[in-house]
């Protein structure tokens, strides 16, 4: 059945009825003036991609800031492509299983099923949003399982050696999705680099964006090595093509907005880092939602996930009627979507209760103190009406079928200004 968003025109998704006053993400790359002296460099070059000179020092700036070896890093076109060429350079024997939790993107699975893998989702600890690594050594199945993916929820911090001992003792490959961690890896940062692989995604939406692009972290020069060797038709300093790779180079261009983004690191940064402690005391101040574990301890991110409290159901709706816009970045669990619904998976609990009550807040580069202390009084009124049982937490009467979106809006807009009258 057609939806009435699926059915709405572009025109109307583009009205400004659709458009909240605070979005939830506002991606900001280096603007053309900062990236323009290296597109120069480019046009003198005469060098567009394959491994250039942009390319070159882009790799070795982030070797620099992530404390290793610059032969310990590869760009690729993106993390998904990554994690999928990672887990082929790890020898993952086709048609094997797969452990990932499901609280994680869909990139994550993606990528296993793209490797020739079969899935099956485990669950997460709900402290830490990623899987226990001692449930994980201790489970009877081992024997069939071909790798195991970790996934650093949102750039998260976390204890690498237990996966790392886990591989080493087990022989499994251990890959780990930490897509939004570019941050929380840098040298001295709070996320050790681990003897096994690391991907970190570039996306215009992560923390540090070039457009689209990835990069892959791994001390061990040999794996790097059929990393690389797979990201370009399997030649490495030859034209004898020794693996079924495929084109997954960064060019010149993409390592250009790389070379520009550093340059503006330090300020990003720190805009980044205000806002963070900025929503950590404000939404702190009352404690009544749950920030994601670790939230504002020495990383920085470009998403904000706060948990609702059980008994706010409709915090989203809510903070949507006065204009706030929240994303579910990982919607239910990736077991929910329909591409991955007939993956095998142990029981969720800890999964299906985080997807329910998980939701980005708007976090972007230029958003201001004012825009973050309006959106932290949303979301405290959000739950203050709850616990009171007021006019507003009333079950509003559900929008009739097949009404456009636009007045669906609307009518949520009007009724929510007419609840707070
Ligand atoms: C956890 C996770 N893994 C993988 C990816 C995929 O990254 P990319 O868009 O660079 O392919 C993302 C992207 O948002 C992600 O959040």
């Amino acid at each position: 059945m057609k939806t009435a968003a699926a059915g709405a025109s572009p025109r109307a998704l583009a009205s400004p009825l659709m458009a909240p006053l605070i979005p939830v993400a506002k991606p900001k790359l280096p603007v053309a003036s900062a990236i323009l002296p290296y597109l120069k460099e480019i046009d003198a070059n005469h060098w567009y991609t394959n491994h250039g000179l942009l390319w070159l020092r882009f790799q070795g700036l982030l070797a620099e800031h992530w404390g290793v070896e610059s032969n310990n890093v590869a760009l690729v076109a993106n993390a998904t492509i990554g994690l999928t060429l990672a887990l082929r350079a790890s020898g993952v024997r086709p048609g094997g299983l797969c452990l990932l939790p499901s609280w994680t993107f869909v990139a994550s699975p993606a990528a296993a099923i793209a490797a020739g893998l079969r899935v099956r989702f485990i669950d997460v600890d709900p402290a830490t949003w990623m899987p226990d690594p001692a449930a994980v050594a201790a489970r009877d199945d081992l024997d069939e399982i071909a790798a195991i993916m970790i996934v650093s929820p949102f750039g998260m911090p976390f204890d690498v050696r237990p996966w790392d001992e886990l591989s080493e003792r087990t022989g499994i490959p251990v890959v780990i999705d930490a897509a939004a961690a570019f941050d929380t890896m840098r040298a001295g940062g709070p996320l050790a680099i681990a003897r096994s692989p690391m991907v970190v995604s570039l996306h215009a939406t992560k923390v540090f964006g070039i457009g689209e692009g990835g990069a892959v972290v791994c001390r061990d020069g040999e794996w790097l090595e059929r990393f690389r060797r797979l990201t370009t038709f399997g030649f490495l300093g030859s034209r004898v093509s020794t693996a079924p790779g495929i084109n997954a180079k960064v060019s010149e261009y993409g390592a250009a907005i790389g070379l520009a983004a550093f340059d503006g690191w330090t300020a990003a940064r720190a805009r980044f880092a205000a806002l963070t402690e900025r929503y950590r005391r404000r939404l702190g101040e009352r404690g009544a939602v749950g920030l994601q574990p670790r939230f504002g301890e020495g990383w920085v991110t470009s998403t904000m996930n706060i948990v609702w409290p059980s008994d706010c159901q409709d915090g989203a709706a809510r903070l949507a009627a006065e204009g706030i816009a929240t994303l579910a970045w990982w919607g239910q669990g990736c077991h929910r979507q329909p591409a991955y619904a007939d993956c095998l998976r142990d029981p969720l609990p800890a999964t299906e209760d985080l997807a329910q009550r998980t939701v980005g807040l708007p976090f972007w580069l230029d958003m201001t103190p004012t825009q973050v202390d309006a959106v932290c009084d949303a979301v405290h009124r959000a739950c203050g009406a709850e616990a009171r049982g007021d006019a507003a937490s009333r079950p509003r009467a559900a929008a009739p079928a097949g009404m456009p979106v636009r007045a669906q809006i609307a009518r949520a807009v009007a009724a929510a200004r007419s609840e707070r009258r």
